[in-house]
C-alpha cells in the first residue's frame, strides 16, 4: 500500500484527478465528507488530506510514502525528501512587492513582511542586503499599506490581490509549482512501484 498525502483544497483535488487518470482511482476522495483517509485496496493506494504546508512533514517522517507539496514549502522548510516530479499544477511565483510608486532608500535596513522567512532571508542575503524580517501568517498585503513593512515577499498567482491593494511586483524570486515528493526510505523500498506511478502520471502532465 502506497500512502499518499494530498494537499487539502482545490489544487489537491486537481492532483488527485491526475492520479485517478493514471489508474490510481479511489473515488471516495472527492466525496464531500469530513473523512480524511481513503483507500483502494485493489489499487494498493491510500490517500489522505492534510494541510498543504504539512504535506512535507508527513512525507519526511514517513507517515506518507509520497505527497504533493508546493515548491514554496520545499524551499522554505527544506525537508529531507526526494523531489521526484514537477506536476506543473498550482503555478505561481514568489515575488517581492511594494506599494506603487514607493521609493525605497537602499541605505536603510529594508523591512520585509512575509510568511516565508527563510526564502526571504536567502534571497536578500544573496543580494547582500540587510533586512528586518516581520513574520506574518496571512494577509501579508496589508503590511506595507499600514507601514508595518517596506515590501512583502509572497506568492503571486493572478496578481489580483496585489492589484486590489495597490501593490506591484518589484522582483520575482522564484517560480513555484506543485512537486511530487517521496520519503527517502519509502522510495528505496518501493522504487519500482513509485517509478511505475510516475511513468503513468508523466504523460498526463
Ligand atoms: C495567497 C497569497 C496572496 C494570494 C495571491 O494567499 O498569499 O495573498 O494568494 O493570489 P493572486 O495573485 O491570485 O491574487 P492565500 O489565499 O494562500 O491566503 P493567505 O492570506 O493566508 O496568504
Amino acid at each position: 500500500m502506497i500512502n499518499i498525502a494530498l494537499p487539502k483544497g482545490r489544487l489537491g483535488e486537481k492532483i488527485y484527478q491526475l492520479f485517478e487518470e493514471a489508474g490510481y482511482e479511489c473515488p471516495a476522495v472527492l466525496e464531500n465528507s469530513r473523512k480524511l483517509i481513503f483507500e483502494n485496496e485493489e489499487k494498493q493506494v491510500r490517500y489522505f488530506w492534510v494541510k498543504p504546508s504539512d504535506v512535507a512533514i508527513y512525507v519526511e517522517r514517513g507517515a506518507a510514502d509520497i505527497g504533493i507539496a508546493g515548491k514554496d514549502i520545499l524551499l522554505e522548510y527544506k525537508p529531507d525528501v526526494y523531489e521526484l516530479l514537477d506536476l506543473k499544477r498550482g503555478i505561481c511565483r514568489m515575488a517581492v512587492a511594494a506599494p506603487k510608486d514607493k521609493i525605497i532608500d537602499p541605505r536603510k535596513t529594508l523591512k520585509v513582511a512575509t510568511k516565508f522567512v527563510n526564502i526571504a532571508n536567502d534571497y536578500y542575503s544573496s543580494l547582500g542586503r540587510d533586512i528586518d524580517i516581520i513574520h506574518l501568517n496571512g494577509s501579508i498585503e496589508i503590511a506595507p499599506i499600514l507601514n508595518l513593512s517596506d515590501v512583502i515577499v509572497d506568492i503571486v498567482e493572478t496578481g489580483k490581490t496585489l492589484k486590489e491593494n495597490n501593490l506591484e511586483v518589484i522582483d520575482t524570486i522564484v517560480n513555484i509549482s506543485a512537486r511530487l515528493i517521496a520519503n527517502k526510505s519509502s522510495y528505496k523500498f518501493n522504487t519500482e512501484c513509485i517509478e511505475e506511478m510516475i511513468s503513468k502520471i508523466k504523460p498526463l502532465i
